[in-house]
């Protein structure tokens, strides 16, 4: 059996100009080495979206949009949609990510509308998924996972299920205010995850993507990867800049490989 690819990305929220995720790009195109068995990605902010693919797709790194609105076109001022995505070549579309469900509002209706949208127009979907702290506290970490994921991939076919990618975050280990999570409490999660994926679509859901985020750094990643069920890692301050990506990547996809091979 192929071993799975390793999945690592970031994405940059609202802290990159055009020209820095440029030179982003360029500097792990340039300092990373081999990534044979890895798939890389960076979700920086629209306005860095123009030329990006190009250069990006010259070492097969994935770029990704942050967001885009359910409706293909439309009079909804200061939006962004799925075509307009694919007509710059952006590979992926980041769903759900805990901000845009905190922050924004996001609701598990409308990432059900985005999703299938975003399969349709030829996006790859990266879906987040993951509980708040009050959650946590009153054990709701299956329940709230089940349901995100049931809904936003409820119109989903099978034959595009090879096209998504999930991310569990827990709301409450990401960013500033966020901590690392124990990674007996990913484990379980992951596990839950697992088994609403297989509830819904059979045992073709065991080759869906499960990446892990939160509060990732160079020293818990090795850790991480190595937990059952995850293919890779979505991390955000520590991969914020090209240096940074590159440790966190090198020690974890390392960590990774090792474990499989034992
Ligand atoms: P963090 O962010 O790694 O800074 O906690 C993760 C994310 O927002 O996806």
């Amino acid at each position: 059996m192929p071993m799975p690819r390793f999945f690592f990305g970031t994405n940059t929220k609202m802290f990159q100009t055009h020209e820095e995720s440029l030179q982003f790009v360029r500097d792990l195109q340039c300092e990373l080495g081999r990534t044979d068995g890895a798939q890389l990605f960076l979700i920086p902010p629209y306005t860095s979206l123009a030329g990006l693919p190009d250069v990006a797709h010259e070492t097969g790194i994935w770029i990704g949009a942050q967001n885009m609105h359910e409706a293909p076109m439309g009079e909804y001022t200061g939006e962004i949609s799925a075509p307009m995505l694919t007509a710059l070549g952006v590979d992926l579309v980041l769903l759900g990510h805990a901000e845009r469900r905190q922050l924004f509002s996001e609701t598990d209706a409308a990432l059900r509308r985005k999703t299938a949208l975003g399969l349709r127009s030829g996006l790859k979907v990266l879906l987040c998924v993951g509980e708040t702290n009050e959650e946590k506290e009153c054990h709701l970490e299956a329940e709230t996972v089940a349901r995100q994921l049931k809904v936003a991939l409820h119109d989903v076919r099978q034959e595009d299920l090879s096209q998504v990618l999930i991310a569990y975050e827990p709301i409450w280990s990401i960013g500033e205010h966020g901590h690392a999570a124990a990674l007996s409490d990913v484990a379980q999660t992951l596990a839950h995850i697992r088994h609403a994926l297989f509830e819904r679509f059979g045992t073709v859901a065991d080759d869906l993507p499960v990446l892990y985020g939160g509060s990732v750094d160079p020293d818990n990643c090795a850790e991480y990867v190595r937990l059952e069920g995850i293919n890779g890692l979505f991390v955000g301050r520590a991969a914020r800049t090209a240096r940074g990506f590159i440790e966190v990547f090198q020690r974890a996809f390392s960590g990774w490989l090792s474990h499989r091979m034992h």
